[in-house]
């Protein structure tokens, strides 16, 4: 979830979502070409309808308050009303929560309070039933501090191969008290953390998550398994997360947090989007070409969109993730020149535009569009975190005009997906919700709110549990209380409440 630069990603011809039509020669792209079922119609990724759900927060089966797999496959015909083409699972995996689940403690399990493998074949021969694809989370940036690799780097000490999986340092200073360098992590504070025999782990993001080393032939071999593991139990593609960061050149001397933030990003930066991470998803893209069809993926690339393509590419990932919408104001100039930059990239790539409003990291397109626009920098992009400081008011301040959000994202939702490309839709977005701001401290779980506490509230309040019903525990959520708490307002929004009204976002 790095501040985003500037994402966009290309579109190809114009097709209703979710339809399969004929494709020409001229039409098709490399990797198309090598699909046998690709013959006759154009993959279901160019222009479909994805829907992301954060399992978490999703249906909670078993009653203990954390949505489940089973609780997924109990909605399956809910989905499949949607008409949506695929669903995507954020992080289902082991996990101590430390980032939303996207702390791995192992790639090819499942949370056991979520179920087990046997809930998700059954989940995924659920929604093929219903013609509704898979598309799992993959973390490769780094692994929970739980992931018994990392648990093996701990106790096997200073230059042992268990250690060359992750980037441990010597620190600087006397007794190497201090970090190898002064890099901050992207949720906030020092990026190294120090352990018992005193040498110190790089963590780009929280202090859960050490970053993997990727010039490990064993970190990239382990991957592949992944990949394959859930290829053959029928997951249809992935999402990549983080997918700029993996490779890093960390060649002695380190340079400074000042030294770092001079070097352009134009693919030999030390630790972001350099150019020899796409040598990782060269490799995958052979995997993805081994299944018929092909697996897809879906990068999660803050990169400038100049180098998007990159990861977009037939020979890379396939698709990226456009994120620009997401920073962008309710306002016409902005998303005319949104859509033509990015129709103009698709010239540049075999790939399809994207277009996301709202995901697990951002404050629901809702609330946005019904607070003023936080102000412009000189690159264009928001000044703050578009209604960061509205959440740190409590709700308060600014005043969100809660129908204006509302009239706005059904608008945005309809514009999106009549544009060419795939839509990205978020668990939620179909009920048209807004951002909950009223979560007490003392409930909040997002590391972001702990690091860089009255700064930034962090992601919550767009993950709080979905209202089923206007009524009942959890609104329908599940049998006992919500792993982070409902507002009473939320039930008057609930999906039982938008079936019977044809004016609802829903029915929309
Ligand atoms: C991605 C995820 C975000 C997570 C971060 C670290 O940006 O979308 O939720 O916190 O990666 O894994």
């Amino acid at each position: 979830m790095p501040p985003p630069t500037d994402l966009a990603s290309p579109a190809p011809h114009h097709l209703p979502k979710g339809k399969t039509v004929p494709v020409t020669n001229a039409q098709r792209t490399p990797t198309e070409s090598l699909s046998p079922a690709s013959d006759q119609v154009a993959p279901w990724w160019r222009q479909a309808a994805v829907y992301q759900v954060y399992p978490r927060s999703f249906a909670d089966a078993n009653g203990d308050g954390l949505g489940d797999i089973p609780g997924i496959t109990s909605r399956v015909g809910y989905l499949a009303g949607l008409g949506i083409d695929a669903v995507w699972l954020s992080p289902f995996y082991p996990s101590e929560l430390a980032d939303g689940g996207y702390d791995v403690a192992d790639y090819r399990d499942v949370d056991p309070r979520l179920g087990t493998l046997a809930d998700f074949d059954a989940m995924v021969a659920a929604l093929h039933d219903r013609g509704i694809k898979v598309v799992v989370d993959i973390v490769p940036n780094h692994t929970s501090n739980r992931h018994a690799w990392f648990e093996e780097a701990i106790a096997a000490g200073r230059g042992s191969a268990a250690r060359d999986r992750y980037v441990f340092r010597d620190g600087r200073g006397p007794d190497g008290a201090e970090p190898p360098t002064d890099w901050e992590s992207l949720f906030g504070g020092p990026a190294w953390e120090r352990v018992a025999d005193g040498q110190w782990y790089l963590h780009n993001f929280a202090v859960e998550q050490p970053d993997l080393n990727w010039h490990s032939p064993e970190v990239r071999a382990d991957f592949v398994r992944t990949l394959r593991f859930w290829s053959d139990r029928g997951v249809d593609g992935f999402r990549i997360d983080v997918a700029h960061m993996l490779t890093k050149d960390l060649t002695e001397p380190l340079p400074s947090r000042a030294e770092l933030a001079a070097m352009p990003i134009d693919g030999t930066h030390p630790l972001v989007d350099r150019d020899d991470v796409h040598e990782v998803y060269a490799e995958w893209r052979r995997v993805f070409n081994e299944y018929d069809p092909p697996r897809t993926a879906v990068a999660e690339a803050w990169v400038d969109s100049s180098r998007v393509p990159l990861y977009a590419s037939p020979e890379g990932l396939g698709q990226a993730f456009n994120f620009e919408l997401l920073e962008a104001d309710f306002d016409p100039g902005q998303f005319r020149r949104i859509v033509t930059d990015n129709l103009a990239l698709a010239a540049r790539s075999g790939s399809s535009t994207t277009w996301v409003l709202s995901n697990h990291d951002v404050v629901r397109h809702a609330t946005r569009y019904g607070l003023p626009d936080p102000g412009r920098g000189p690159d264009g992009r928001p000044a703050r975190k578009h209604g960061s400081d509205w959440l740190l008011s409590g709700g308060t301040e600014p005043a969100l005009d809660r129908a204006r959000g509302l009239r706005r994202a059904r608008a945005a939702a309809l514009f999106v997906l009549g544009l060419p490309g795939a839509a990205y839709l978020y668990q939620g977005e179909e009920l048209g919700l807004h951002e909950v701001a009223e979560i007490p401290d003392a409930q909040r779980q997002d590391p972001t709110f702990f690091r860089r506490r009255g700064e930034d509230i962090g992601r919550d309040g767009c993950r709080v549990p979905l209202p089923w019903t206007a009524s009942g525990t959890s609104f329908g959520f599940g049998s006992a209380d919500p792993h982070l708490p409902q507002p009473a307002w939320l039930g008057a929004h609930a999906v039982d409440v938008q079936e019977r009204d044809p004016q609802s976002t829903l029915r929309l």
